[in-house]
């Protein structure tokens, strides 16, 4: 509710009357300044145009939707925490590059202070990462090292995993790309992955710990035990699910015991957390639960070799050798300074365990399981399955006969509850299922439909269960008036 604009506004102008104080000590030419300039018509009418456009600017940004609202469950839209506002804001007035050493020296410190606080997070006691503009590229740069590091062979992700992937295995020109179907929890199907390794041709395996549909968690442990038996490359695709360890940690950086009354998580999610451990890179990025600004995305690898199989050099750049030129193993080129100042930061006041980021973290889980627990109440609506994460998909039960009065129902609620109604009370998105995963989902069911369409909601908004009348209550009035 913008409570904390003060002191955000307190520490806004610290940072601009710092960044003043830093410009006019390195100017020391004075006579490069003049102050007439300031008195000129032409000057005032400039800054003139400058006011207006900013309040035409301003007031076009409102127009926007309101993701800072928990009324927002659409999409994984994270409000950022005030450390990542300032952090990039104070950064960006200088504008660093992370891209060389040169570019940007203290950012890229930062950065690499950032990548190591990950690697510990997710229990790598040595390797490499950098910052990433997002998951996307991390993924694509993973799956290129990979490629060129190890013997040519099959790619193998389940239905359930990020678009990127056939994406990136198309611009990689990855030979064989297999699909995996996923079980009943849209985790992928084990017995399934173990078919395709048997043949022996695989190199590389991407696993989710945190599907972007409906946030399952696909069973590390197993696919550790699979990768001691076939060996392949582990990669796992935390983007989105990597931050939810922090609530497993204890303060001292501990791993905390299972225990179902402190642990928000199921024993399950939890033991895959732990085996993070093991996994040969991963993707995580800070732009979704880290609570910092777009982009920034992380990859993380085990094996440092992995980065000289992507070395780039330039004869214009990338002067300093004694110091690290992330640029040179990296697939982007020009990357911001202030994200990684905007990830120190958070993570510097936030702390990467259960009192920090795990609290906030913890209220995501809780808010997705007890919705869960209260579609039940209704005779109407069905949870797709219980929430591993923090994203709950469900859907109209609709005549209880047919795929077609199921989907019928169900983009009813959406027309409501969604971007496409203006003025939506919540807005929703869909999960589209295809139709062979939807007849092992639904044995009961008349599959006479093309998809099978649920409903979506990304409980992102840490507060949703606050307050006497709290937002999943207004949820659940909303869905019930619709049914
Ligand atoms: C599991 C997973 N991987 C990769 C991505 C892609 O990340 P980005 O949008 O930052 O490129 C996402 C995005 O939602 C995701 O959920």
């Amino acid at each position: 509710m913008a409570e904390n604009l003060k002191v955000l506004r307190e520490l806004l102008n610290l940072a601009l009357d710092k960044h003043g104080d830093w410009r006019k000590n390195v100017f020391d030419d004075e006579s490069i300044y003049e102050a007439s300039i300031e008195a000129s018509p032409s000057f005032q009418e400039e800054i003139q145009h400058l006011r207006q456009s900013f309040g035409e600017f301003l007031e076009r940004i409102q127009s926007s939707v309101p993701y800072f609202h928990p009324r927002y469950a659409a999409q994984m839209l994270k409000d950022p925490a005030i450390t990542a506002i300032l952090g990039y804001v104070a950064v960006m007035l200088a504008n660093p590059n992370n891209h060389a050493y040169e570019g940007g020296p203290v950012t890229t410190e930062m950065e690499m202070e950032v990548v190591s606080d990950l690697m510990k997070l997710v229990g790598f006691d040595s390797g490499w990462g950098h910052l990433a503009s997002g998951g996307s590229l991390a993924n694509l740069e993973a799956l290129w090292a990979v490629r060129d590091f190890r013997k040519p062979g099959k790619v193998v992700f389940s239905k359930g995993s990020h678009y990127s992937w056939k994406r990136i295995c198309s611009i990689l020109r990855i030979d064989g790309v297999e699909e995996i179907d996923v079980d009943r929890s849209y985790r992928i199907d084990l017995d399934r992955l173990e078919t395709v390794l048997r043949k022996g041709d695989v190199m590389l395996v991407a696993a989710n710990l945190g599907t972007t549909g409906c946030g399952s968690v696909d069973s590390l442990t197993d696919i550790l035990a699979l990768r001691e038996k076939y060996g392949f490359h582990l990669h796992v695709d935390a983007a989105y699910g990597g931050y939810f360890k922090t609530t497993i940690i204890g303060e001292k950086g501990d791993v905390l015991p299972y225990d179902e009354n402190t642990i928000p998580l199921k024993e399950f999610v939890y033991e895959s957390l732990i085996a993070l451990s093991e996994a040969d890179s991963i993707t995580i990025d800070p732009h979704k639960h880290g609570l910092v600004s777009y982009g920034a995305g992380c990859v993380i690898y085990r094996d440092e070799r992995l980065r000289d199989v992507i070395l780039n050099t330039a004869p214009y750049t990338y002067h300093k050798t004694d110091k690290p030129n992330l640029g040179m193993f990296s697939l982007e080129g020009s990357r911001p300074g202030a994200s990684a100042a905007a990830c120190w930061l958070t993570h510097k006041v936030i702390p990467l365990n259960s009192a920090g980021f795990g609290a906030i973290i913890s209220e995501c889980i809780r808010t997705a399981a007890t919705f869960y627990e209260r579609l039940s109440e209704s005779s109407a609506l069905i949870g797709l399955s219980r929430p591993d994460l923090d994203i709950c998909c469900f859907f109209h039960r609709g005549d209880g006969k047919s795929l077609k009065s199921m989907n019928a129902a169900t983009l009813n609620i959406y027309r409501e509850l969604s971007i496409e109604n203006p003025k939506a009370p919540f807005i929703l998105s869909k999960f589209v299922i295809d139709r062979s995963t939807a007849r092992r989902m639904l044995p009961s069911v008349e599959i006479d439909d093309e998809h099978f369409t649920t409903l979506r909601a990304v409980f992102m908004k840490h507060w949703m269960l606050m307050g006497k009348e709290n937002y999943l209550d207004k949820l659940i009035d909303a869905l019930n008036r619709l049914q």
